[in-house]
């Protein structure tokens, strides 16, 4: 008899645990154009594979009545299943349950399955709809993000963590998905912020709408916090499931290989026609870009943001590579402050994650101008330097055109143990463009109009080519555009058992 009231029990508890907040909530969620925990973990694992955990725990909180209120799962749905038949954790906070606020029960639940993550070896994804730390709970609340928090600093470079911001995510409860390796967020439905618009009013008499402060717009245009915005629930989770593709489950294993029916041989003879006879026109990085990777396949991050460096991941030949390439549309293609940052997170993440490293240059200089220099852009740049310089994955270059400067150095050259760099026969690579060179170095014939151009193309005709690099051995081949796959199919293969260390440390110091 005793058997079957336990499993009585044990439906009404799930049964309970399942309807979280009740179905007023549910369809207020829905209202809002917002899916519920549970449908978010259903579209976004494959089907019939989440194993949940945890469904029946209960908050300990006793203060404000909240001793009657108790709802099994407390506001977090947690567990694992697969993606494309590979292992990932999830938690997925419901709004429906006190606001998805996370309680110690609720911290509990999220740190097992970090630390089981960490363990065996798998992404963790965070559905995050939150209204922050449960505040009946008070200093308890506090206690379990800082759980998380820790958690999340462990787990940094050991196995990849990606944050799915689908509601609320406000005050310290940001820095959870600060700490993780990508934040993505839904137009319209999330936003983020350290204080809300009512705080800020307070503080600083400013008025700006949540979404002005904190939506996806802000975060993925302005502030580089987020990396990309989808346009609602359906598409954010479709996308992560396809992005979850390109990594490998942990910092041991090398990126998935996937089937790919593109040759490695295959030329691209439009390439050959890409960089316009004026070097001082734009084109499109991205084309090259595109045209290179198999299945011209780009999955482009922080499209909106410095999108004077582009950066993304690809594939070639099935196996995932990370894209560094400056663009020339966008300021010429410069490096400043953000785009340095931006590149050097990346730079970071694909060193961490075994993904070799493709690095397309055309980049005339670092940007000049009192704005950067007081922002510090002499840290900030040095932050790409140094991501490139410690990166021990392989590293593949091609200068398509400029390279001048610091920042020929800073894009992963020959100097910081580049494998293969190589060069389109457009590339210039020298310490700067010929104008400015020779209204430098010969500024005592400055009046002299003729003999300036006559200077400037002498200086053009010796160092506007890539051969002064390639006579020392900076370059190790010139190669023509329409090749470009082919040869870094070639490079990546023969890379492909690479081996090597930095000397023993217990963490550098990158220019934070
Ligand atoms: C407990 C909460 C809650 C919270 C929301 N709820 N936030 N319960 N703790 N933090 C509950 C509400 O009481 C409500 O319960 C339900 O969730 C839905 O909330 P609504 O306000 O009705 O929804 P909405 O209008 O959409 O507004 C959402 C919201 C708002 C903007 C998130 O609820 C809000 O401002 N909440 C407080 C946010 C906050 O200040 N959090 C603490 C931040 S400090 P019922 O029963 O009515 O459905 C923090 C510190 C972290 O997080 C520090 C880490 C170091």
């Amino acid at each position: 008899m005793q058997d079957i009231d336990i499993i009585q029990r044990l439906e009404d508890k799930r049964g309970a645990a399942r309807v979280g907040g009740g179905q007023q909530r549910i369809d207020r969620q829905h209202d809002r154009g917002k899916l519920t925990a549970r449908e978010r973990i259903e579209l976004f694992l494959d089907q019939g594979s989440f194993e949940e955990w945890d469904m029946f725990v209960e908050h300990g909180c006793v203060e404000f009545g909240m001793e009657s209120q108790k709802i099994p799962g407390d506001g977090v749905v947690t567990g694992y299943g697969t993606v494309c038949g590979r292992l990932v954790f999830v938690f997925s906070q419901d709004f429906t349950v006190f606001g998805g606020s996370l309680s110690a029960a609720h911290a509990e639940k999220i740190c097992k399955i970090m630390d089981h993550a960490i363990k065996v070896g798998a992404p963790v994804v965070g559905l995050n709809d939150s209204g922050g730390a449960r505040i009946q709970e008070g200093v308890e609340a506090l206690a379990g993000y800082a759980d998380v928090f820790q958690r999340n600093v462990l787990a940094s470079g050991v196995i990849p963590q990606l944050s799915m911001i689908m509601g609320p995510c406000a005050g310290g409860a940001v820095y959870s998905p600060a700490m993780t390796d990508f934040i993505f967020m839904v137009k319209n439905t999330s936003y983020m912020f350290v204080t809300g618009p009512e705080v800020v009013k307070t503080v600083t008499h400013e008025e700006v709408s949540a979404e002005e402060l904190g939506g996806a717009a802000t975060h993925t245009g302005r502030s580089g916090v987020a990396d990309l915005a989808f346009e609602n629930d359906v598409e954010a989770l479709l996308m992560l499931r396809r992005f979850l593709n390109f990594l490998p489950a942990n910092n041991r294993e090398k990126p998935p290989v996937w089937p790919s029916n593109d040759p490695a041989e295959r030329i691209e003879k439009s390439l050959d026609t890409l960089i316009p006879k004026d070097q001082n026109k734009p084109y499109d990085m991205k084309e090259l870009i595109v045209k290179v990777v198999d299945e011209n396949d780009f999955f482009e991050i922080q499209p909106d943001y410095a999108a004077n460096i582009i950066i993304g991941f690809g594939r070639m030949q099935g196996s995932t590579i990370g894209i560094v390439a400056n663009q020339p549309m966008v300021l010429a293609g410069c490096l400043d402050i953000a785009s340095a940052r931006k590149a050097a997170r990346f730079v970071r993440f694909c060193d961490a994650f075994n993904i070799p490293i493709v690095t397309f240059v055309d980049v005339p200089g670092f940007l000049p101008g009192t704005s950067q220099e007081y922002a510090g852009i002499i840290k900030h740049g040095a932050k790409l330097l140094y991501a490139f310089a410690e990166a021990t994955v392989p590293k593949i270059t091609v200068i398509t055109r400029k390279a001048y400067g610091g920042a020929y150095d800073v894009m992963s050259s020959k100097h910081l143990r580049g494998d293969v760099n190589f060069a389109w026969p457009t590339a210039e690579i020298a310490v700067m463009g010929p104008k400015g060179a020779v209204e430098i170095i010969f500024r005592r014939e400055s009046g002299d109009v003729d003999k300036l151009k006559q200077r400037t193309d002498e200086y053009t005709a010796r160092f506007a080519n890539p051969f002064v690099a390639g006579s020392r051995g900076f370059i190790d081949d010139v190669i023509m555009p329409h090749n470009t796959r082919t040869r870094i199919c070639r490079s990546l293969a023969m890379l492909r058992e690479k081996k090597l260390e930095n000397p023993w440390r217990k963490h550098g110091n990158i220019p934070l």
